[in-house]
Formats: C-alpha cells, structure tokens, sequence
C-alpha cells in the first residue's frame, strides 16, 4: 500500500509508519496552488491498481480539508482502487446533534470524502459511537490507551481513581483503568448548566490522586472546572490523559494551578505538536497503526468501530 500526505503529516507520519511496517511504502505527491490560491495536487507515483493510504486532516484551517480532497481526487484519477483516509483526529465529530436549521457536521464530512474517492477512515479515539453511522463510511477508531498507560504506571501510584469528566467518556475511563490494572471503580462527573454556568456532580468516590481521560481538549474549560470539582471533593494530585489537544485560546493554562502534575497529549493535531509547555508532554502515535484497520472494507466488516 503506497502511503500519501501532505507536507506537515509527510513528515511527522509517514516516515515512521513506514519503517515500521513492512506493507507500506511512501507514495510522492506535491500540493501546490494556482496563482489565485487554489489548491491543486499532483500525484508523481504510478497507483494503478493499487491501495492508498492518504494522512491528513479535516479540521481546521480548513486548507486541510480542501487538501486531502485533491489528493485523494487525484489518486482516485490516477486509477487507485481503494484510499483508506488516515485522520489521526477525526474533527467535525463534536457535531453529531443536528437541532432543526444547523449544518450537518460530521455527515457533510463523509459525503464530501466519500464524493472524492475515500473508502474507509481511520482515526484515533472518535467523540461518540454515532460517528461511523453519520459518516456513512465504514471507520475504524483505534484506542490509543495503551500508549498512555505505561507513562501513568511509570508515576509509581500505587492507588488511582479514572475519572472520566461527563457522561460521555465513561466507557473510555473504564477502558484506562483496566488497561492500568486500576483497583478502584471509576468516577464521573455530570455536567448540567444553570444560567449559563457549566457545574458538575461527581458520581463515585475518588482517591487522593486521579488520572482524568477525555478525547479532545479544545478550550481546556471542561477539563478545568472538572478538575476544580476534583479538588473540592479532595483530590490532592491530577494526572490528565488527553487525545486530541487542539489547545485553542488560554484557559486550559490554569490547569496547573489547580493540581494538574502533567498533562499526556497524543501527537494527533498539529496544535499539539506545537504546544511546548513544559506540563505537556507528548505521546507519539506515529508508528502505531495496527495493519488489519486497513482492510476493514475489504473484510466486509462495514460501520464498524474497533477500539483496538
Ligand atoms: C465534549 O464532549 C468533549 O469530549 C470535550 O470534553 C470538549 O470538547 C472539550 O472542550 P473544551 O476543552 O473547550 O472544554
């Protein structure tokens, strides 16, 4: 399978993905723009009949998206017979309720993909189990707990409480603290909004000190006034394990005033490789792309969800 991308996930991915499995080889493309901006993508590899692995992303800035289009557009054009879509973040699955009158998020992303040619879609730790059903293309969302776990092990706490911060992520904590060997039950906490203040109830007993597990931290708010919550009910210590650090604005800064002792980032957007606070540390995904989530089509196993 010849592996394609453009220039920022070329670099961060494909080498490593590459020699770590022997299946791939990396694919040459080049991604450049008329005179007027647009964007256009040139395959220089032959891919006649072959399978394609194209690493990119559809969150914002929105060039991104536009890119991976054009790129799978043109491997589709140059006769690829499948193009498996690597988006280590899946953006755009926060929008999975559509009130009468909005946009259809995460919907509109897979028709526009699957208009370009994208069969399949792989991902990292996807917002909801609705995602495979609303992108009408079968995707296949790996769990990156066991890249987390070992790093939390290494803190030598002997007794941890999982919290997940709302309703939402309680699978994904009891996933942790079962990897982690974790004897406590979980806890969580239930977010409600009373005049526009976000409060939270905690659901469960908590230990001294915690390791709190969400998917995306965007603002860092939830996690903030989760953590707030956590100390209140006498959490000493936080650890944060987060996926998808998108890092926008400040407030998630206050986090290590209020107890955080570090905070494990996936590598999975670009906002978070950039992000240098010397509490994040980052957690590469990069060669760790398990060889069977690339056949999911082929193996007929349709809208599936793996947490692998
Ligand atoms: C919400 O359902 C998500 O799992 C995250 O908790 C949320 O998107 C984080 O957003 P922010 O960091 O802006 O509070």
């Amino acid at each position: 399978m010849k592996v394609f991308a453009s220039s920022d996930y070329y670099k961060r991915f494909v080498s490593p993905l590459c020699k770590a499995n022997s299946e791939l080889t990396a694919g040459k493309s080049e991604i450049s723009r008329f005179s007027n901006g647009e964007i256009h993508a040139l395959v220089h590899d032959g891919v006649d009949h072959e399978e394609c692995l194209v690493i990119g992303s559809v969150a914002p800035p929105d060039e991104q998206l536009l890119t991976l289009l054009t790129l799978t557009d043109a491997l589709k054009r140059s006769s690829a017979t499948r193009v498996v879509a690597y988006l280590p973040y899946l953006g755009y699955a926060r929008q999975d309720k559509f009130a009468p009158g909005e946009s259809g998020g995460i919907s509109l992303i897979g028709a526009l993909l699957k208009s370009a040619g994208v069969d399949e879609v792989i991902t990292y730790d996807t917002h909801s189990d609705l995602d495979g059903q609303l992108l009408g293309l079968p995707l296949v969302s790996l769990s990156p707990t066991q890249l987390f776990v070992p790093l939390v092990k290494n803190l030598g706490w002997s007794d941890v409480t999982v919290v997940a911060p709302d309703k939402g992520a309680r699978s994904r904590a009891k996933t942790f603290a079962e990897e982690l060997g974790s004897n406590q039950p979980i806890a969580y906490l239930v977010k409600k909004r009373v005049d526009g203040i976000l409060h939270f109830n905690l659901v469960g007993k908590v230990t001294p000190r915690v390791v709190v597990v969400d998917d995306i931290l965007d603002t860092g708010k939830t996690l903030v006034s989760a953590c707030n919550m956590l100390r209140i009910e006498g959490v000493q210590e936080i650890i944060i394990a987060v996926t998808h650090g998108l890092f926008t604005g400040e407030a998630w800064k206050r986090l290590f005033g209020i107890g955080v002792k570090q905070l494990f980032v996936s590598n999975s957007c670009p906002e978070a490789v950039a992000q240098k606070h010397p509490m994040v540390q980052h957690v590469p995904l990069n060669s760790y792309l398990p060889i069977d989530s690339l056949y999911v089509t082929k193996n007929k196993k349709q809208f599936e969800i793996f947490a692998i």
